[in-house]
């Protein structure tokens, strides 16, 4: 099977983590990985989870080889809004050099470039220059729950001097990109109750206090015109930038420019005093996910809804814990709320954020493969998204994670049409291959 033949394989499958609607298929995902790193000689194990399974494979592990840990998840996001799909979201379709399926990118192509990589230095050399462990997971999307316990529990097992991951971006088609910085996130829903049942909104309107208006007044208590967060201590602690991230993330040309072009909306909005890049990668966000509550049917009905949510998430960065935030945030919150409501907040995920040396050994290893498979100047550049786990390695395993992402600036990852590049996926597998011979020892 060609590399491309695997990835429409794997794409197949809904891996849709959050939806057990879609547990057969997830499992499914994870089971047709097992037989393919099985046939390509690794020695796999298929690990049941309160969740979603854990694999995890290896190759011979030698004495005195470096250990590389690998890491990809195979779950996706759900596919809504589907009327905006050009082709189906589970039937991958090629346009233009284009592979178009949700999971495209984020993760399946990535994750599969280094499986095709692997696969073809060992058909070729019946070994790799490392000791390796692949270690995939079908949590990603939801927070990794189930994978920080395994990590725990199988630590030893898991063993490794670095961790290698493509599950971010490149600044620009052809352009190497390394990322040495995540945003973290802290989840946390919210439901506003009021009466115990829907009133009619002439009769009691005016005396009653109405859930609907209370979420979008607690809401707008969140920021000030300018996106500044309000909640008091949630700057506490937070690290500044560096003088030579802003300069060479300036050199990366206008990003305002290319994020409203990517984006379609009418301007920016930001922090003042921060590019909209440093908005992006390195300054904390709390923002609106979803809010509702009353009628939402055609023409209007005059309710008052007994109850109206919003969920919120809150990107961190270093220097901010998530477990802290959500405490400030709920504490915020109940004492913004009237005695006319009553706050139901649940918690959800966390993850701490990501900051590692760009130019420590194994960054410039990871920088040396990204120019050995792109040529020309490599990006430095943190990231806004999330991958919960990461600083969990380091905690855990005390092991830094290299940053190499195949993600294209329009994949559309989470959103319609996503889409991967051919030219990515064979990219990719160069990129295993330079990644594993720079690491070598
Ligand atoms: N691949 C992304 C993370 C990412 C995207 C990093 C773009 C950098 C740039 C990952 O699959 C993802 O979407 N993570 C979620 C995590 C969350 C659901 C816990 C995210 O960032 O929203
Ligand atoms: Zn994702």
């Amino acid at each position: 099977m060609s590399a491309l033949d695997d990835l429409l394989t794997c794409l197949r499958f809904a891996s849709v983590s959050t939806d057990s609607k879609f547990n057969a298929d997830t499992r499914a995902c994870a089971e047709w990985l097992v037989s393919k790193l099985t046939g390509m000689g690794l020695t796999t194990t298929l690990h049941e989870t309160p969740g979603h399974p854990v694999i995890v494979a290896k190759n011979k592990h030698l004495e005195g080889r470096r250990t590389v840990l690998l890491y990809g998840h195979y779950d996706v996001q759900p596919v809504e809004p589907l009327a905006e799909w050009l082709s189906p979201p589970f039937e991958p379709t090629i346009r233009d050099g284009r592979i178009y399926c949700r999971g495209a990118t984020d993760n399946k192509g990535q994750l599969i470039a280094h499986v095709s990589g692997l696969a073809e230095t060992l058909a070729e050399h019946g070994d790799l220059p490392v000791n390796l462990t692949l270690l995939f997971e079908g949590e990603e999307e939801i927070g990794s729950p189930n994978l920080k316990p395994f990590l725990q529990a199988h630590r030893e097992e898991l063993a490794c001097d670095l961790v290698a991951i493509s599950d971010t971006g490149m600044v620009a088609e052809g352009v190497g990109t390394f990322t040495y910085g995540l945003r973290g996130i802290a989840c946390m829903e919210v439901k506003v109750h009021g009466p115990t049942i829907d009133l009619h909104s002439g009769i009691f309107g005016g005396a009653v206090a109405n859930p609907a208006t209370m979420a979008a007044r607690l809401v707008g208590t969140l920021h000030d015109a300018e996106g500044r967060v309000l909640i008091p201590g949630f700057y506490d602690g937070v690290r500044d930038l560096q003088d030579w991230e802003r300069t060479s993330w300036k050199d990366l040309g206008d990003g305002e420019a290319e994020t409203l072009a990517l984006t379609g909306a009418p301007a920016l909005f930001g922090e003042a005093g921060y590019t909209e890049r440093e908005c992006r990668w390195a300054r904390p966000t709390a923002e609106v996910n979803g809010i509702g509550g009353g009628y939402q049917g055609e023409g209007s009905k005059t309710v008052i809804p007994r109850e109206s949510f919003f969920k919120l998430s809150f990107r961190l960065v270093p220097g901010q814990n998530p477990e802290r935030i959500l405490d400030l945030a709920e504490a915020y919150l109940r004492a913004q709320a009237p005695k006319s409501v009553r706050l139901e907040i649940k918690r959800g995920h966390t993850g701490s954020s990501y900051l590692m040396d760009p130019h420590s050994p194994y960054g410039l290893a990871a920088q040396r493969a990204l120019q050995a498979t792109f040529g020309g100047q490599i990006a430095l550049i943190r990231e806004g998204g999330s991958i919960p786990i990461v600083q969990a390695f380091k905690d855990v395993l005390g092991a830094d994670t290299l940053l190499l992402g195949l993600a294209l600036p329009d994949c559309q990852a989470h959103a319609p049409n996503e889409n991967f590049p051919i030219a990515n996926l064979e990219a990719g597998i160069r990129l295993n291959q330079a990644l594993l011979r720079e690491l070598a020892i």
